[in-house]
Order: structure tokens, then C-alpha cells, then sequence
């Protein structure tokens, strides 16, 4: 019988949990990774800091010995870190910080999973609309994000012939706690920002979660980013 997981980076909150859910509910056996534990009932938790050099060693026993029952497995890299900087003001550390949470910890993580990974399995980058346009003030986020379609496009590359697929999701602006972290808080401009959506709203956790989830069970996706943002309005 297939056995299919889920390994998921950053489902205790946003849109890794809502795909968490998601996923457990179609009967993938579900790991996640992150500092906090989700407290789902069905999800394996595995806790870990990604912007901590060595992470990758330190779980990987333990990833091994939960995927060995694996037939088919799905990595949703959703875990993410934004920072307000610019060109004046980003940081080397923040920079790498960035580029080590956004690019470096999905790739350890492939590499960890690669050998366990049968035809059938997938890798499901979660970009961002700014993984192929820039605002302003958010240099090291914009960089890593366009870093992940980067390594999305050359895992296409290099997985051919093994029948596994790869896919950056890219989500418009989705209610979550980074959001409205990144806002202070404020309903006002949480307002303002649905105001800039052609649907007026924000996109709701669950309908990234069944977007990843269409990315991951579709190989014809292959290569490809997929936008999901409900339409922004140009300016
Ligand atoms: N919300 C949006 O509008 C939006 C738009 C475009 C793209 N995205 C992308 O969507 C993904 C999910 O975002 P979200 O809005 O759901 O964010 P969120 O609510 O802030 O959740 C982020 C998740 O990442 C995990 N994480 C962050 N830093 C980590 C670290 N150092 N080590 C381990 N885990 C870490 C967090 O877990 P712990 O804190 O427990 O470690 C948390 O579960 C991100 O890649 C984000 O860039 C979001």
C-alpha cells in the first residue's frame, strides 16, 4: 500500500498549518519542522531552528527513521523569515540569516530526503508574488525569494528522468501573523492592502493550502511557478 508523507517546513502557523491540516485530512502521514510544536493531533513534530547552522544533522536521524515506511513523499518548503532592510540598511548577518531560513535550509533539507524519495514525489517551494517583482524596503526577503525559483528551476533540472517534480508556489498577500506582524499590527493598512487585491480581501490560509496541495499532486506542473495571489491591481 503507498505510504505518502508530507514533510513540511513552518506549519505552526500560516500557511504551513493550514496545509498541514490539509494534508492529514486526505491521509499523508504529516512531519513538520519548526522552533514552535503546531499541537496538531496526527502531525509528527520535528523542532528545529533553520537559521541554525548544523540543524539539518541534528534531525536527520530522526527524519530517516520516521520516512522509512515512505513510498511517496512531498517536501512543502513554507517556513520563511521577512525583514524590513534596503540597500542602505540590509545587514551582511541579516542578509544571511535570510538566504540561510528562505534558500540553504530547503536545500539541506532536499538533500536529506533526496535518497528516501521514490517516482511520485515532490519538492513545493513557497515563494512570494515578490519572487519575480520588488518593492521597496524589503531587499533581503526579495532577494531570497527570487533565490528559491532559482533552485526550484535547476532541482527541475537536475531531478529529470527520476520522476520527481518541483513547483514554486508563489501566494499574494494571505492573513497570517507575518503579515500582520509585518504591518505592526495595523487593521488600517491590512485594509489597504486587501484594497490593492482585485477580490478586495486577503487570501486565506486554506486557499494557499489547497493550491500547494494541487502544485504537489500534479507533475504535469513540472518546472513551473504558479501565482496565486487573487489578482493584485497594477499601479
Ligand atoms: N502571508 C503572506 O502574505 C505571504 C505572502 C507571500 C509569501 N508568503 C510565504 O509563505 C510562507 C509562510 O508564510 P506565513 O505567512 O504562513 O508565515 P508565518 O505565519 O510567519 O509562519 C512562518 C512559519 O515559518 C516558521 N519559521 C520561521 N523561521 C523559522 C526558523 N528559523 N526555523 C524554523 N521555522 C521557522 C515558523 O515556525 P516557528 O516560529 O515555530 O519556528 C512558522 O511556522 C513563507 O515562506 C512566506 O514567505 C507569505
Amino acid at each position: 500500500m503507498t505510504q505518502k508523507f508530507l514533510v513540511i517546513t513552518g506549519a505552526s502557523r500560516g500557511i504551513g498549518r493550514a496545509t498541514a491540516e490539509l494534508f492529514l485530512a486526505a491521509d499523508y502521514q504529516v512531519i513538520n519542522i519548526s522552533r514552535r510544536d503546531p499541537q496538531l493531533e496526527g502531525v509528527r513534530h520535528i523542532s528545529a531552528d533553520l537559521a541554525v547552522t548544523g540543524w539539518a544533522e541534528a534531525v536527520a536521524d530522526k527524519l530517516k527513521q520516521w520516512l522509512a515506511a515512505a513510498s511517496q513523499i512531498t517536501i512543502i518548503h513554507s517556513a520563511g523569515l521577512l525583514l524590513k532592510d534596503n540597500i542602505e540598511t540590509v545587514s551582511a548577518e541579516d542578509l544571511h540569516r535570510v538566504m540561510q531560513v528562505n534558500v540553504i535550509a530547503p536545500a539541506e533539507l532536499n538533500q536529506l530526503i533526496l535518497p528516501s524519495m521514490a517516482a511520485g514525489s515532490a519538492i513545493i517551494y513557497v515563494g512570494s508574488t515578490l519572487s519575480e517583482k520588488a518593492v521597496a524596503n524589503s531587499c533581503s526577503y526579495v532577494t531570497s525569494k527570487h533565490a528559491m525559483v532559482g533552485m526550484m528551476r535547476a532541482n527541475c533540472q537536475d531531478l529529470s528522468g527520476k520522476g520527481i517534480h518541483t513547483v514554486c508556489v508563489c501566494p499574494g498577500f494571505t492573513e497570517t501573523e507575518m503579515l500582520s506582524d509585518h504591518v505592526g499590527g495595523s487593521q488600517e493598512i491590512l485594509a489597504d492592502i486587501a484594497s490593492g487585491v482585485t477580490f478586495n480581501r486577503l487570501i486565506e490560509p486554506s486557499e494557499m493550502a489547497a493550491t500547494l496541495k494541487f502544485a504537489a499532486e500534479n507533475p504535469v506542473m513540472n518546472g513551473s511557478i504558479m501565482h496565486a495571489n487573487l489578482g493584485q491591481i497594477e499601479s
